[in-house]
Formats: structure tokens, C-alpha cells, sequence
């Protein structure tokens, strides 16, 4: 018996990084998976990503919708109950950076990243609820950030947007627990994947080593365990939580 037998998770996000990791780790453990990508240019390793999960003996399927899109995840999540028949864990996984100090910083950048990384977790949870109800059960993952926590300089969209994710995961956990759905958050630290390419080399993440206790950078497989703990009945009595995975980072 695997962790996720029978069970189907929806990952935003992930052709690559983290959510890849997520849906590895998923379908290792029995769940089949629905995961969107984004751009065409990410077709491929969506692709790569389908064959790969369904090696595992689990259904799998690539949808190209954007996350910062309410109608565009409204057809997603319509279209994987079709196919898929129940939704019982939603990993909200899709985000970017615009890095820049405020004094610099375009309103579209801003909107960029609160619409991607924000409102798309209002834009997939609105939908994935109305299954986990009519099922009474359910599990729903939001990946915020230590940024979220803490703030960082130059990264104020970055942080507020994240620090959003954890304001709606306790509310959500709050309106839904009498129906058994719960709705945590997971705060990584410094993760190895593209979005930290820029900073993995060089004196700047020589310093950045320095504020890790255990001296290193995380792996995509790491936030993957931790998300399948929150996925699993292994953690039925958790909800409103927010889980910092980052190494005992201290910025
Ligand atoms: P990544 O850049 O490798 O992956 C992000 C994924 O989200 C990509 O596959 C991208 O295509 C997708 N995406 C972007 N916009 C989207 C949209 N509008 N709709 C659907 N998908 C979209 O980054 P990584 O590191 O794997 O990040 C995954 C999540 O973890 C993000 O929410 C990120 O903010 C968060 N995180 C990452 C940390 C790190 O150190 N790498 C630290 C803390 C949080």
C-alpha cells in the first residue's frame, strides 16, 4: 500500500522545479496526476513529464492553462474531473519573480506576480473545492515562501504576494475543516531549481550559505517529502498550517 494509492492530485506548475519533483514523488506513490505548464515552449518537458509519471502505473495528464487566468483554470479544473473523475489534493505550486527595489519597481511587475502567484492559488482553490466537498475530503497545498515570512529587500511583490498565500490558507483551512478539507501552506527556503539559477554560484551564494544552519541549499525532492506528508494521511489532523522548509534560514 503506497501513500497515494488512488488517490488524483492537480500540481500547478510543473513541467520543471519544484512541482516536477511533487508529481515524481506523487505518482511514486500511487496518485494520478494533472499538472498544468504554461508557454509553448514547455511542451516538451510537459510531455517528457506524462510519460515518466505514468511509468509508475498511475494515469497522468499535461494541460497548458495559466494559473493567473480564472477562466483558463475554471476549463482545467472542469476539464480533469472529466477526465479524471475526483480531485482529493490540489498543489498550488505556479510562481514567479520580478525581482527589483521598490523605488524601481513597474506596476506591471507588480501585478505580474501578485496575479501569478496569488490570485492563481484564489483562482484554483475556488475551483477544486466544490469536488473535495461533494466528497468531504481533501487536501490542499499552498507553496508560499520564508520571503513571506520574513520580507527580503527586493523582493516586496515577491514577499507580499507569498505572505497572501498564508492569510488565505488559514482562512481557507478555517471555512472548510468541518468538511474535512484542509488547506496548508509550505514556506521553502533557498530551493535549487531555474527560479534560483542566478544565485546558486559566486560570493553571493557563499554569503547566503552562511544563514543556513545545514549549510545548503534545498532539493526540489525535499519540498516533494514535505508535500506528500501534507497530501497523505499521514497528516489528517494538520490544517492552517504553514511548514518552513528551508534549512533553519535565518535572513
Ligand atoms: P520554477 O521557475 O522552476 O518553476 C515554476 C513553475 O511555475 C514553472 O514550471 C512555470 O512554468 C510555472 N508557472 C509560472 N507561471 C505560471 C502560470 N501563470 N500558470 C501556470 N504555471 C506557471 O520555480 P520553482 O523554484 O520550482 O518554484 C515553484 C514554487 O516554489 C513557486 O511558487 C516558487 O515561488 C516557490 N518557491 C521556490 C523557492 C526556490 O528557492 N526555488 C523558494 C520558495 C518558494
Amino acid at each position: 500500500m503506497k501513500l497515494l494509492d488512488n488517490k488524483v492530485a492537480v500540481i500547478t506548475g510543473a513541467a520543471r522545479g519544484i512541482g516536477e519533483a511533487i508529481a515524481v514523488k506523487f505518482a511514486e506513490q500511487g496518485a494520478s496526476i494533472a499538472f498544468t505548464y504554461v508557454s509553448d515552449s514547455s511542451a516538451e518537458k510537459a510531455a517528457a513529464l506524462v510519460e515518466k509519471l505514468t511509468g509508475f502505473g498511475v494515469k497522468a495528464k499535461a494541460y497548458q492553462s495559466n494559473a493567473a487566468d480564472f477562466a483558463q483554470s475554471e476549463t482545467f479544473i472542469a476539464e480533469v474531473l472529466k477526465e479524471f473523475g475526483a480531485i482529493d489534493v490540489c498543489v498550488n505550486n505556479a510562481g514567479i519573480s520580478k525581482d527589483n527595489l521598490l523605488l524601481r519597481m513597474t506596476e506591471q511587475q507588480w501585478d505580474d506576480v501578485i496575479d501569478t502567484n496569488l490570485k492563481s492559488v484564489f483562482n484554483i482553490t475556488k475551483q477544486v473545492i466544490k469536488p473535495m466537498m461533494k466528497a468531504k475530503s481533501g487536501s490542499i497545498i499552498n507553496m508560499s515562501s520564508i520571503i513571506g515570512i520574513r520580507g527580503n529587500a527586493g523582493q516586496s511583490s515577491y514577499a507580499a504576494s507569498k505572505a497572501g498565500i498564508i492569510g488565505f490558507t488559514k482562512s481557507i483551512a478555517a471555512e472548510l475543516g468541518s468538511r474535512n478539507i484542509r488547506c496548508n501552506a509550505i514556506a521553502p527556503g533557498f530551493i535549487e531549481t531555474d527560479m534560483t539559477h542566478y544565485l546558486q554560484d559566486g560570493a553571493g551564494a557563499a554569503d547566503f550559505l552562511k544563514k543556513i544552519p545545514l549549510g545548503r541549499f534545498g532539493k526540489g525532492e525535499e519540498i516533494a517529502n514535505t508535500s506528500l506528508f501534507l497530501a497523505s494521511d499521514l497528516s489528517t489532523y494538520i490544517t492552517g498550517q504553514v511548514i518552513s522548509a528551508c534549512g533553519g534560514l535565518n535572513i
